[in-house]
């Protein structure tokens, strides 16, 4: 099995004549892995969980049971998605949990970023043992880790894919891509086949939108986030960036200012345009988005959403912020 550094012989997959022989490798070394038994894979639905998914069922097809928690923290409409692509059109073993109530009762009251983290994390994990415990012999839990998150997991951050599983975790992990980088997982990504604006489509951290929705999460505050969310990107498909830039989404922050609606005084969160560029996530420049579509995202989003009274723009690159809002 692969250790976890990336050796420097391992030439950068960007053909997909790499990315078949890389595919032919992991094919095989997963069956030797897994043999016959069963394999548990937390599908959300991004593009990490969705190529492992793919490379999964090439290997060892109905043996693979993928579990979609909807922590009630994924994006507008995600869900539905992957319900609709794996479920439906990959006839994958989908297994659905509506965990919504679950998570967001733990994360009441919590506004650390790592703590809110390690809920979010140490939760899927429950989940996912309880859902194991459900089925009959499953031995093995794939995941979707890649290689940036095993450089990251020094303590800076717990992602919950590498720094949240308990150490008497009694599945043995499969993580066919983790010694790969963004660009190569899509590169490998359509050379299974899989559609191309799922594999292109931005990637969507772990604990979702729970890292946007800044402070302690409320449900209010939340909903207005997926909503202006859902704009944001409605409106990046409309004019063409939603392919051009690497990473968009907004986030709302804990605090009010006073604002007008309909001559009368009306408090609201401000929702904060994130949009930046990268190749490997490591480091991030701003994308210069037209203001005729700010202007068109500000408008929208401060009618169409309620408790939000102001659009900001961020335009920090990273370093020095992160690419995510925490
Ligand atoms: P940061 O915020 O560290 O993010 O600059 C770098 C990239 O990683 C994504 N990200 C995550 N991906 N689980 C993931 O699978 C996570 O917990 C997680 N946190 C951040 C982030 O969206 C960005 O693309």
């Amino acid at each position: 099995m692969q250790g976890n550094v990336r050796p420097e012989s391992m030439e950068r997959i960007t053909t997909k004549a790499l990315a078949d022989a890389f595919i032919d490798e992991q094919v095989k070394e997963v069956r030797e892995q897994v043999g016959d038994k069963k394999v548990l894979l937390a599908l959300s639905g991004g593009v990490d969980s969705s190529v492992v998914a793919a490379l999964l069922i090439k290997a060892i097809g109905k043996q693979l049971v993928c579990v979609h928690v909807n922590h009630g923290l994924m994006r507008k409409g995600e869900s539905e998605q992957v319900i609709e692509v794996f479920g439906k059109a990959l006839d994958a073993n989908l297994i659905y949990v509506d965990a919504t109530d679950r998570f967001l009762d733990l994360l009441k009251d919590v506004a650390e970023p790592e703590k809110k983290r390690k809920i979010i994390g140490g939760e899927f994990i429950k989940v996912f043992d309880e859902e194991s415990a459900k089925l009959e012999g499953i031995s093995f839990l794939a995941q979707g880790t890649i290689y940036p998150d095993i450089l990251e997991s020094d303590g800076v951050k717990a992602h919950h894919n590498v720094g949240g599983l308990p150490e008497d975790m009694e599945m043995e992990l499969v993580e066919p891509v983790k010694l790969l980088y963004k660009d190569e997982v899509r590169v490998v990504g359509e050379a299974l086949g899989l559609p191309h604006a799922m594999v292109y489509r931005q990637p969507f951290p772990g604990p979702g939108l729970g890292v946007r929705c800044l402070g302690a999460i409320t449900r209010d505050r939340l909903h207005a986030l997926r909503e202006a969310d859902a704009i944001l990107r409605e409106e990046f498909d409309k004019c063409g960036l939603a392919e051009k830039v690497w990473q968009y989404f907004i986030a709302v922050p804990d605090f009010k200012s006073v604002g007008v609606r309909d001559s009368k005084r009306y408090e609201g969160w401000p929702a904060i345009i994130r949009a930046v560029n990268t190749t490997d996530a490591m480091t991030a420049t701003i994308e210069e988005i037209p203001y005729a579509v700010l202007h068109k995202i500000t408008d929208r989003i401060t009618h169409e959403v309620e408790g939000i009274n102001r659009v900001l723009l961020d335009l920090t690159p990273k370093p020095i912020g992160t690419i995510e809002w925490e």
